[in-house]
């Protein structure tokens, strides 16, 4: 279950406005009217992945009251380290001083948290762990196209952490569901720039080392993807749609958010939305979401979240957890 939470962006927040200034062809009404989304932070000079990493945990360690020196395991989920080798699990855990623990990183793109959630459960019950930090983080800004329209708005930089430990009777995971389709990988991928194809002048220049993503692709199979999540949270849970006190969703759109509780029966108002202030933050969003939730006093004890998300794979699931 899931003890304590945290939450760290940049400074720098960049509104939709300052697109057009940097030589973008958009505009405000365009991306508020398809996404939803007003602004997103940007990481500037001296923040690093690590960086708003460490501060998120740091911020749910004390939550949770658990020292580093208590923590057996991290594991990260990002699809922008700030290396690609050590895994930014490693650095996160010299940077909190975790001596003990065991820390890697979980390639699930904006699925990351969760699928790290439901790793941690795994790692749990096998008797591996006692006390897990799984963070989703991502700074997002430094991969995609800032001249490319179809993306670079879409994205923002920030980090969730959670410190996860054994679940009571009356608390914890309820249910758990993962999937992935690597089929479909390049919808949503970085095409060259990796093993396969080592960066060259050529591939910087053209900028094919970057995110490339085929939206209306995306978009209908992530509307179905977490409308199968969503059924899936509840079979397993043994639940109803009027049994969920709060749905927690990945922030992509809020099209896409609007579709998954409309197919999940949950009115609006039972569901957490916050992507107009961050963007799509990809692994972050939905523990930035959780800590924002709990916050403002929409998760307290008792309460039932359920939490569905989808990215780049593709990869989707859902989790319900009883707080
Ligand atoms: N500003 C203005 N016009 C734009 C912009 C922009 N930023 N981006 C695209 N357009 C144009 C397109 O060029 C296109 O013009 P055309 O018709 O002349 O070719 C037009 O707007 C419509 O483009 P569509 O792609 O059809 O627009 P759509 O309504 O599908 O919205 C969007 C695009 C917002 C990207 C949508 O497809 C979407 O949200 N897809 C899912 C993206 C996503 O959430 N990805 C991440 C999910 S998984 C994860 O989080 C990793």
């Amino acid at each position: 279950m899931i003890t304590g939470t945290g939450h760290a962006v940049p400074k720098r927040v960049f509104r939709n406005e300052e697109f057009v200034g940097i030589g973008i062809d958009t505009s405000d009404e365009w991306i508020r009217d398809r996404t939803g989304i007003r602004q997103r932070h940007i990481a500037g000079e001296g923040e690093t992945l690590t960086s708003i990493s460490a501060e998120a945990s740091l911020k749910a360690m004390a939550v949770a009251g658990v020292t580093a020196a208590e923590l057996d395991m991290i594991i990260v989920g990002t699809c922008s380290p700030d290396r690609l080798l050590p895994s930014a699990a490693a650095e996160l855990q010299a940077a909190l001083g975790a001596t003990r623990a065991v820390a890697f990183d979980v390639g699930a793109a904006c699925s990351g948290w969760l699928y790290g959630m439901q790793v941690a459960e795994g790692m749990m019950a096998a008797g591996n762990a006692e006390t897990i930090l799984v963070v989703g983080a991502e700074l997002l800004s430094r991969i995609v196209n800032w001249k490319d329209r179809n993306t670079c708005v879409l994205f923002g930089d920030g980090a969730g952490a959670t410190i996860v430990k054994r679940s009571t009777k009356q608390r914890g995971i309820l249910s758990t569901y993962m999937r992935s389709d690597g089929a479909l990988a390049n919808l949503l991928y970085r095409p060259k720039g990796g093993a396969a194809e080592p960066m060259t002048q050529q591939i910087l220049d053209e900028g094919s080392h970057l995110v490339s993503m085929q939206g209306r692709d995306v978009f209908k199979n992530a509307v179905r993807s977490m409308a199968d999540a969503v059924d899936r949270a509840l079979d397993g849970a043994k639940l109803s749609a009027n049994d969920i006190d709060l749905l927690i969703p990945h922030q992509a759109n809020v099209r896409i958010i609007e579709a998954t509780a409309k197919h999940a029966s949950v009115s609006m108002d039972k569901v957490f939305v916050n992507v107009d202030r961050f963007g799509n933050t990809s692994a972050a969003s939905i523990p930035i979401a959780l800590d924002e939730a709990i916050a403002q006093g929409r998760v307290k004890e008792g309460t039932i979240v359920m939490f569905v998300a989808f990215g780049a794979g593709f990869t989707w699931g859902s989790m319900v957890e009883r707080f």
